[in-house]
Protein backbone atom coordinates (compact mmCIF):
# COMPACT_ATOMS: atom_id res chain seq x y z
CA UNK A 1 0.00 0.00 0.00
CA UNK A 2 1.29 3.17 -0.88
CA UNK A 3 1.78 5.77 1.71
CA UNK A 4 -0.48 8.77 0.75
CA UNK A 5 1.52 12.39 0.45
CA UNK A 6 0.99 14.96 2.37
CA UNK A 7 0.96 18.66 1.56
CA UNK A 8 1.09 21.44 4.09
CA UNK A 9 -1.20 24.81 2.77
CA UNK A 10 -0.17 27.62 3.97
CA UNK A 11 -3.25 30.26 3.40
CA UNK A 12 -5.48 27.51 3.28
CA UNK A 13 -8.17 29.34 5.11
CA UNK A 14 -8.36 31.87 2.02
CA UNK A 15 -9.69 31.98 -1.23
CA UNK A 16 -7.53 30.34 -3.33
CA UNK A 17 -6.06 27.95 -1.02
CA UNK A 18 -9.43 26.93 0.44
CA UNK A 19 -10.02 26.01 -3.11
CA UNK A 20 -6.79 24.11 -3.66
CA UNK A 21 -7.53 21.79 -0.87
CA UNK A 22 -10.37 20.49 -2.01
CA UNK A 23 -8.60 19.58 -5.47
CA UNK A 24 -5.60 18.45 -3.48
CA UNK A 25 -8.21 16.05 -1.26
CA UNK A 26 -9.84 14.69 -4.17
CA UNK A 27 -6.23 14.32 -5.80
CA UNK A 28 -6.11 11.71 -3.22
CA UNK A 29 -3.36 13.97 -0.82
CA UNK A 30 -3.28 14.50 2.60
CA UNK A 31 -3.29 17.85 3.30
CA UNK A 32 -2.56 20.16 6.61
CA UNK A 33 -3.49 23.52 6.53
CA UNK A 34 -1.21 26.64 7.94
CA UNK A 35 -3.29 30.20 8.61
CA UNK A 36 -3.28 33.03 10.74
CA UNK A 37 -6.76 33.97 9.99
CA UNK A 38 -5.53 37.17 9.47
CA UNK A 39 -7.44 37.98 6.20
CA UNK A 40 -9.74 35.16 6.58
CA UNK A 41 -12.42 33.06 9.32
CA UNK A 42 -13.23 30.30 10.25
CA UNK A 43 -16.23 30.45 7.07
CA UNK A 44 -14.38 28.57 4.87
CA UNK A 45 -12.69 25.89 7.10
CA UNK A 46 -16.10 24.96 7.88
CA UNK A 47 -16.97 25.24 4.12
CA UNK A 48 -14.46 22.94 3.51
CA UNK A 49 -15.48 20.46 5.98
CA UNK A 50 -18.98 20.50 4.28
CA UNK A 51 -17.75 19.91 1.16
CA UNK A 52 -14.96 17.11 2.09
CA UNK A 53 -17.17 15.70 4.61
CA UNK A 54 -14.16 15.36 6.71
CA UNK A 55 -11.68 17.96 8.93
CA UNK A 56 -8.74 19.17 7.62
CA UNK A 57 -6.13 19.37 10.08
CA UNK A 58 -5.38 22.78 10.59
CA UNK A 59 -2.82 24.97 12.67
CA UNK A 60 -3.42 29.12 13.51
CA UNK A 61 0.17 30.11 12.92
CA UNK A 62 1.62 32.96 11.45
CA UNK A 63 4.23 31.80 8.85
CA UNK A 64 6.76 34.32 10.52
CA UNK A 65 6.96 32.63 13.55
CA UNK A 66 9.54 30.07 12.63
CA UNK A 67 9.39 28.13 16.27
CA UNK A 68 5.86 27.63 15.51
CA UNK A 69 6.37 26.35 11.83
CA UNK A 70 9.18 23.98 13.00
CA UNK A 71 7.06 22.63 15.47
CA UNK A 72 4.70 21.35 12.99
CA UNK A 73 7.38 19.74 10.79
CA UNK A 74 8.43 18.27 13.32
CA UNK A 75 5.39 16.16 14.37
CA UNK A 76 3.69 16.00 11.01
CA UNK A 77 5.81 14.39 7.76
CA UNK A 78 5.24 16.76 5.20
CA UNK A 79 6.03 16.10 1.67
CA UNK A 80 5.58 19.10 0.31
CA UNK A 81 4.53 22.80 0.64
CA UNK A 82 2.23 25.21 -1.17
CA UNK A 83 3.07 28.54 -0.21
CA UNK A 84 -0.40 31.26 -0.46
CA UNK A 85 0.16 32.73 3.26
CA UNK A 86 0.53 36.41 2.15
CA UNK A 87 -1.05 39.93 1.98
CA UNK A 88 -2.65 40.95 -1.32
CA UNK A 89 -4.32 44.19 -1.85
CA UNK A 90 -2.50 46.71 -3.49
CA UNK A 91 -4.03 49.80 -2.43
CA UNK A 92 -3.41 48.45 0.69
CA UNK A 93 0.52 47.78 0.35
CA UNK A 94 0.71 51.70 -0.86
CA UNK A 95 -0.36 53.01 1.98
CA UNK A 96 1.34 50.30 4.41
CA UNK A 97 4.66 49.20 2.68
CA UNK A 98 6.13 47.97 5.40
CA UNK A 99 3.40 45.54 6.32
CA UNK A 100 3.44 43.93 3.06
CA UNK A 101 7.22 43.76 3.03
CA UNK A 102 7.43 41.82 6.43
CA UNK A 103 4.67 39.94 6.19
CA UNK A 104 5.29 38.56 2.25
CA UNK A 105 8.93 38.31 2.36
CA UNK A 106 9.89 37.30 6.11
CA UNK A 107 6.82 34.47 6.17
CA UNK A 108 8.79 33.19 2.63
CA UNK A 109 12.03 33.02 4.44
CA UNK A 110 10.85 31.55 7.59
CA UNK A 111 8.88 28.27 5.65
CA UNK A 112 12.19 28.05 3.65
CA UNK A 113 14.24 27.82 6.75
CA UNK A 114 11.94 25.38 8.19
CA UNK A 115 11.46 23.49 5.22
CA UNK A 116 15.26 23.27 4.78
CA UNK A 117 15.81 22.12 8.25
CA UNK A 118 13.48 19.68 7.81
CA UNK A 119 14.53 18.42 4.89
CA UNK A 120 11.57 19.15 2.44
CA UNK A 121 12.28 20.36 -0.75
CA UNK A 122 9.09 21.28 -3.06
CA UNK A 123 7.32 24.14 -3.09
CA UNK A 124 4.80 26.03 -5.54
CA UNK A 125 4.67 29.35 -4.81
CA UNK A 126 1.66 32.14 -5.14
CA UNK A 127 2.99 34.43 -7.87
CA UNK A 128 1.21 36.82 -9.94
CA UNK A 129 1.03 38.36 -13.42
CA UNK A 130 1.57 41.90 -11.09
CA UNK A 131 4.85 41.12 -11.70
CA UNK A 132 4.40 42.20 -15.33
CA UNK A 133 3.22 45.35 -14.42
CA UNK A 134 2.28 47.09 -17.90
CA UNK A 135 3.62 44.27 -20.38
CA UNK A 136 5.24 45.59 -23.79
CA UNK A 137 2.54 42.84 -25.56
CA UNK A 138 0.07 40.59 -24.89
CA UNK A 139 -0.61 37.67 -24.52
CA UNK A 140 2.18 37.83 -22.46
CA UNK A 141 4.68 34.73 -21.82
CA UNK A 142 6.96 34.11 -19.02
CA UNK A 143 9.96 35.32 -20.76
CA UNK A 144 8.72 39.50 -20.73
CA UNK A 145 10.63 41.45 -19.32
CA UNK A 146 10.54 42.27 -15.48
CA UNK A 147 10.08 46.23 -14.92
CA UNK A 148 9.68 47.92 -11.60
CA UNK A 149 6.64 46.74 -9.52
CA UNK A 150 3.70 49.33 -9.46
CA UNK A 151 3.00 48.88 -5.95
CA UNK A 152 4.80 47.14 -2.86
CA UNK A 153 2.51 43.91 -3.34
CA UNK A 154 4.42 43.71 -6.84
CA UNK A 155 7.62 44.23 -5.61
CA UNK A 156 6.82 41.66 -2.37
CA UNK A 157 6.06 38.98 -5.31
CA UNK A 158 9.11 40.37 -7.73
CA UNK A 159 11.06 39.31 -4.82
CA UNK A 160 9.77 36.42 -3.48
CA UNK A 161 10.32 35.19 -7.19
CA UNK A 162 14.57 36.25 -6.74
CA UNK A 163 14.69 34.80 -3.17
CA UNK A 164 13.32 31.34 -4.91
CA UNK A 165 15.70 31.44 -7.76
CA UNK A 166 18.81 31.95 -5.44
CA UNK A 167 17.56 29.16 -3.07
CA UNK A 168 18.22 26.27 -5.98
CA UNK A 169 21.79 25.89 -4.01
CA UNK A 170 19.92 24.37 -0.83
CA UNK A 171 18.26 21.70 -3.24
CA UNK A 172 14.24 23.56 -3.14
CA UNK A 173 12.47 22.82 -6.16
CA UNK A 174 10.34 25.24 -6.83
CA UNK A 175 7.36 25.51 -8.97
CA UNK A 176 5.82 29.44 -9.36
CA UNK A 177 2.82 30.09 -10.24
CA UNK A 178 1.74 33.95 -11.52
CA UNK A 179 -1.88 33.95 -11.53
CA UNK A 180 -4.07 36.27 -13.58
CA UNK A 181 -7.30 36.86 -11.72
CA UNK A 182 -9.01 34.40 -9.95
CA UNK A 183 -12.36 34.84 -10.39
CA UNK A 184 -15.86 32.32 -9.07
CA UNK A 185 -16.69 30.03 -6.26
CA UNK A 186 -16.62 26.00 -5.68
CA UNK A 187 -19.59 24.67 -8.22
CA UNK A 188 -21.10 23.37 -4.76
CA UNK A 189 -21.25 27.08 -3.48
CA UNK A 190 -19.25 25.65 -0.42
CA UNK A 191 -16.51 27.81 -0.66
CA UNK A 192 -15.99 30.86 -2.07
CA UNK A 193 -14.69 34.64 -1.67
CA UNK A 194 -14.76 36.02 1.19
CA UNK A 195 -12.99 39.79 1.10
CA UNK A 196 -12.63 41.44 4.29
CA UNK A 197 -14.67 45.02 4.14
CA UNK A 198 -15.40 46.51 0.86
CA UNK A 199 -13.83 44.28 -2.05
CA UNK A 200 -11.10 45.58 -4.22
CA UNK A 201 -11.36 43.01 -6.90
CA UNK A 202 -14.27 43.79 -9.55
CA UNK A 203 -16.34 40.13 -8.96
CA UNK A 204 -16.95 40.29 -5.55
CA UNK A 205 -18.00 44.29 -5.80
CA UNK A 206 -20.02 43.08 -8.35
CA UNK A 207 -21.81 40.16 -6.74
CA UNK A 208 -22.04 42.11 -3.26
CA UNK A 209 -23.94 45.30 -5.47
CA UNK A 210 -26.13 42.71 -7.03
CA UNK A 211 -27.47 41.71 -3.35
CA UNK A 212 -27.50 45.02 -2.00
CA UNK A 213 -24.62 45.00 0.31
CA UNK A 214 -23.33 48.07 -2.36
CA UNK A 215 -25.12 50.41 -3.76
CA UNK A 216 -24.04 50.57 -6.93
CA UNK A 217 -20.76 49.33 -9.33
CA UNK A 218 -18.26 51.69 -10.25
CA UNK A 219 -16.44 50.97 -13.82
CA UNK A 220 -13.04 52.67 -13.57
CA UNK A 221 -12.19 54.09 -16.91
CA UNK A 222 -14.51 53.93 -20.14
CA UNK A 223 -10.85 56.00 -22.50
CA UNK A 224 -8.49 53.50 -22.26
CA UNK A 225 -6.86 51.76 -26.15
CA UNK A 226 -9.07 48.83 -25.60
CA UNK A 227 -12.17 47.51 -27.89
CA UNK A 228 -14.69 49.42 -25.77
CA UNK A 229 -12.79 51.41 -23.77
CA UNK A 230 -12.69 49.35 -20.53
CA UNK A 231 -9.67 47.39 -19.13
CA UNK A 232 -9.15 43.74 -20.00
CA UNK A 233 -8.39 41.00 -17.88
CA UNK A 234 -7.22 37.15 -17.93
CA UNK A 235 -9.72 35.83 -15.71
CA UNK A 236 -9.70 32.59 -14.51
CA UNK A 237 -12.01 30.22 -12.68
CA UNK A 238 -10.59 30.02 -8.93
CA UNK A 239 -11.21 26.36 -9.35
CA UNK A 240 -9.11 25.93 -12.60
CA UNK A 241 -6.47 27.47 -11.30
CA UNK A 242 -6.62 25.15 -7.95
CA UNK A 243 -5.90 22.13 -10.10
CA UNK A 244 -3.16 23.81 -12.06
CA UNK A 245 -1.40 23.34 -8.27
CA UNK A 246 -2.11 19.87 -7.90
CA UNK A 247 -0.33 19.51 -11.89
CA UNK A 248 2.22 21.77 -10.32
CA UNK A 249 3.03 19.13 -7.43
CA UNK A 250 3.03 15.97 -10.06
CA UNK A 251 5.80 18.61 -12.31
CA UNK A 252 7.54 18.95 -9.42
CA UNK A 253 7.90 16.01 -8.08
CA UNK A 254 9.71 14.49 -11.43
CA UNK A 255 11.49 17.82 -11.96
CA UNK A 256 14.45 19.40 -10.35
CA UNK A 257 14.65 23.24 -10.11
CA UNK A 258 12.83 26.57 -10.37
CA UNK A 259 10.32 26.64 -12.70
CA UNK A 260 7.50 29.95 -13.49
CA UNK A 261 4.30 29.09 -15.26
CA UNK A 262 1.91 32.00 -16.03
CA UNK A 263 -1.95 30.53 -14.98
CA UNK A 264 -4.73 32.34 -16.89
CA UNK A 265 -7.21 31.24 -20.04
CA UNK A 266 -4.99 33.22 -22.74
CA UNK A 267 -8.28 35.06 -23.47
CA UNK A 268 -8.94 39.18 -22.51
CA UNK A 269 -11.85 39.96 -21.28
CA UNK A 270 -13.08 43.63 -20.42
CA UNK A 271 -14.77 44.86 -17.56
CA UNK A 272 -17.66 45.89 -19.28
CA UNK A 273 -18.02 42.34 -21.51
CA UNK A 274 -17.79 40.98 -17.65
CA UNK A 275 -20.60 42.82 -16.08
CA UNK A 276 -22.55 42.18 -19.34
CA UNK A 277 -21.56 38.58 -19.00
CA UNK A 278 -22.86 38.80 -15.34
CA UNK A 279 -26.46 40.21 -15.83
CA UNK A 280 -27.17 37.53 -18.63
CA UNK A 281 -26.07 34.50 -16.94
CA UNK A 282 -27.81 35.27 -14.02
CA UNK A 283 -30.43 37.37 -15.17
CA UNK A 284 -30.12 40.76 -13.07
CA UNK A 285 -29.84 43.66 -13.94
CA UNK A 286 -26.80 45.47 -12.30
CA UNK A 287 -26.27 49.08 -10.91
CA UNK A 288 -23.29 50.77 -12.48
CA UNK A 289 -22.04 53.86 -13.53
CA UNK A 290 -18.71 54.79 -15.53
CA UNK A 291 -16.14 56.67 -13.18
CA UNK A 292 -12.81 58.08 -13.60
CA UNK A 293 -9.94 55.76 -14.14
CA UNK A 294 -8.54 53.84 -10.76
CA UNK A 295 -4.37 55.08 -10.74
CA UNK A 296 -1.78 52.07 -10.93
CA UNK A 297 -4.54 49.95 -13.28
CA UNK A 298 -3.03 48.54 -16.81
CA UNK A 299 -5.12 48.66 -19.79
CA UNK A 300 -4.16 45.16 -20.83
CA UNK A 301 -2.71 42.00 -19.75
CA UNK A 302 -3.71 38.35 -20.40
CA UNK A 303 -1.64 35.19 -20.53
CA UNK A 304 0.17 33.80 -22.91
CA UNK A 305 -0.47 30.15 -20.84
CA UNK A 306 1.42 27.55 -23.26
CA UNK A 307 3.92 26.82 -21.08
CA UNK A 308 1.48 25.62 -18.73
CA UNK A 309 -0.86 23.84 -21.12
CA UNK A 310 2.10 22.09 -22.56
CA UNK A 311 4.26 21.28 -19.94
CA UNK A 312 2.10 20.91 -16.71
CA UNK A 313 -0.75 19.30 -18.93
CA UNK A 314 -3.19 21.78 -17.52
CA UNK A 315 -5.99 23.35 -19.18
CA UNK A 316 -8.95 25.26 -17.82
CA UNK A 317 -12.29 23.46 -17.98
CA UNK A 318 -14.68 26.39 -16.62
CA UNK A 319 -15.80 29.38 -18.72
CA UNK A 320 -16.29 33.23 -17.44
CA UNK A 321 -19.95 32.41 -17.57
CA UNK A 322 -19.59 29.62 -15.18
CA UNK A 323 -16.93 31.52 -13.12
CA UNK A 324 -19.96 34.32 -12.78
CA UNK A 325 -23.17 31.73 -12.27
CA UNK A 326 -20.88 30.54 -9.08
CA UNK A 327 -19.56 33.39 -7.51
CA UNK A 328 -23.39 34.50 -7.59
CA UNK A 329 -24.19 31.26 -6.36
CA UNK A 330 -21.29 31.79 -3.39
CA UNK A 331 -22.99 35.50 -2.67
CA UNK A 332 -26.40 34.27 -2.24
CA UNK A 333 -25.29 31.11 -0.02
CA UNK A 334 -22.89 32.97 2.38
CA UNK A 335 -25.32 35.95 2.90
CA UNK A 336 -28.21 33.72 3.75
CA UNK A 337 -26.63 32.16 6.35
CA UNK A 338 -24.71 35.44 7.98
P1 LIG B 1 -6.55 35.44 0.81
O1 LIG B 1 -6.30 36.71 1.55
O2 LIG B 1 -7.96 34.98 0.63
O3 LIG B 1 -5.73 34.26 1.47
C1 LIG B 1 -4.47 34.44 2.06
C2 LIG B 1 -4.48 33.65 3.37
O4 LIG B 1 -3.18 33.75 3.96
C3 LIG B 1 -5.47 34.21 4.38
O5 LIG B 1 -6.27 33.15 4.88
C4 LIG B 1 -4.59 34.83 5.48
O6 LIG B 1 -5.18 34.74 6.75
C5 LIG B 1 -3.33 34.00 5.35
N1 LIG B 1 -2.10 34.68 5.78
C6 LIG B 1 -1.63 35.91 5.43
N2 LIG B 1 -0.45 36.14 6.00
C7 LIG B 1 -0.16 35.04 6.75
C8 LIG B 1 0.94 34.66 7.58
N3 LIG B 1 1.99 35.46 7.79
N4 LIG B 1 0.90 33.45 8.17
C9 LIG B 1 -0.15 32.60 8.00
N5 LIG B 1 -1.20 32.91 7.24
C10 LIG B 1 -1.20 34.11 6.62
O7 LIG B 1 -5.83 35.59 -0.60
P2 LIG B 1 -5.92 34.70 -1.91
O8 LIG B 1 -6.66 35.45 -2.95
O9 LIG B 1 -6.34 33.32 -1.58
O10 LIG B 1 -4.40 34.72 -2.34
C11 LIG B 1 -3.52 33.65 -2.04
C12 LIG B 1 -2.16 33.94 -2.62
O11 LIG B 1 -2.28 34.14 -4.03
C13 LIG B 1 -1.48 35.20 -2.09
O12 LIG B 1 -0.10 34.93 -1.99
C14 LIG B 1 -1.74 36.23 -3.17
O13 LIG B 1 -0.74 37.22 -3.18
C15 LIG B 1 -1.67 35.37 -4.41
N6 LIG B 1 -2.42 35.92 -5.55
C16 LIG B 1 -3.74 36.23 -5.42
C17 LIG B 1 -4.45 36.76 -6.51
C18 LIG B 1 -5.88 37.15 -6.39
O14 LIG B 1 -6.35 37.94 -7.22
N7 LIG B 1 -6.64 36.64 -5.43
C19 LIG B 1 -3.79 36.93 -7.74
C20 LIG B 1 -2.43 36.59 -7.83
C21 LIG B 1 -1.75 36.08 -6.73
C1 LIG C 1 -10.07 44.10 -12.54
C2 LIG C 1 -10.58 45.20 -13.46
C3 LIG C 1 -10.33 47.43 -12.60
C4 LIG C 1 -13.10 47.05 -9.27
C5 LIG C 1 -5.50 42.61 -9.08
C6 LIG C 1 -4.07 42.78 -8.68
C7 LIG C 1 -3.23 41.70 -9.31
C8 LIG C 1 -3.80 40.33 -8.99
C9 LIG C 1 -5.21 40.23 -9.41
C10 LIG C 1 -2.88 39.60 -6.89
C11 LIG C 1 -9.65 46.41 -13.51
C12 LIG C 1 -11.78 47.06 -12.76
C13 LIG C 1 -12.33 46.78 -10.38
C14 LIG C 1 -14.18 47.95 -9.38
C15 LIG C 1 -13.66 48.24 -11.71
N1 LIG C 1 -3.82 40.07 -7.58
N2 LIG C 1 -12.61 47.37 -11.57
N3 LIG C 1 -14.42 48.51 -10.60
O1 LIG C 1 -6.43 45.09 -10.65
O2 LIG C 1 -6.64 43.44 -12.56
O3 LIG C 1 -5.60 42.76 -10.48
O4 LIG C 1 -5.95 41.29 -8.75
O5 LIG C 1 -1.78 39.29 -7.22
O6 LIG C 1 -1.98 41.84 -8.77
O7 LIG C 1 -3.64 44.05 -9.14
O8 LIG C 1 -8.01 43.11 -10.48
O9 LIG C 1 -10.33 42.74 -9.78
O10 LIG C 1 -9.10 44.77 -8.90
O11 LIG C 1 -9.74 44.69 -11.29
O12 LIG C 1 -13.93 48.78 -12.78
O13 LIG C 1 -14.89 48.27 -8.42
O14 LIG C 1 -11.82 45.67 -12.92
O15 LIG C 1 -10.11 48.75 -12.99
O16 LIG C 1 -9.66 46.88 -14.81
P1 LIG C 1 -6.65 43.73 -11.11
P2 LIG C 1 -9.33 43.82 -10.01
Amino acid sequence: MSIRKRIAVTGGAGYIGSHTVVQLVEAGYDVLIIDDLSRSDQRLLDGLKNLLGITIPFRKVDCRNYNALAEIFSNNRIDAVIHFAAFKAVGESVEKPLDYYENNLFSLTSLLRCMQSHKVSKLIFSSSCTVYGEPDTVPVNEQAAIKKANSPYGATKQMCERILEDIEVLGIDVVSLRYFNPIGAHPSALIGELPLGTPNNLVPYITQTAIGLRNQLTIFGDDYPTPDGTCVRDYIHVTDLADAHVKALDFINQNLGNHIFNVGTGFGVSVKELVNQFEEVNQIKLNYKIGSRRPGDVAKVFADANLAFNVLRWKPRFTIKDALQHAWHWEKRIRSIN
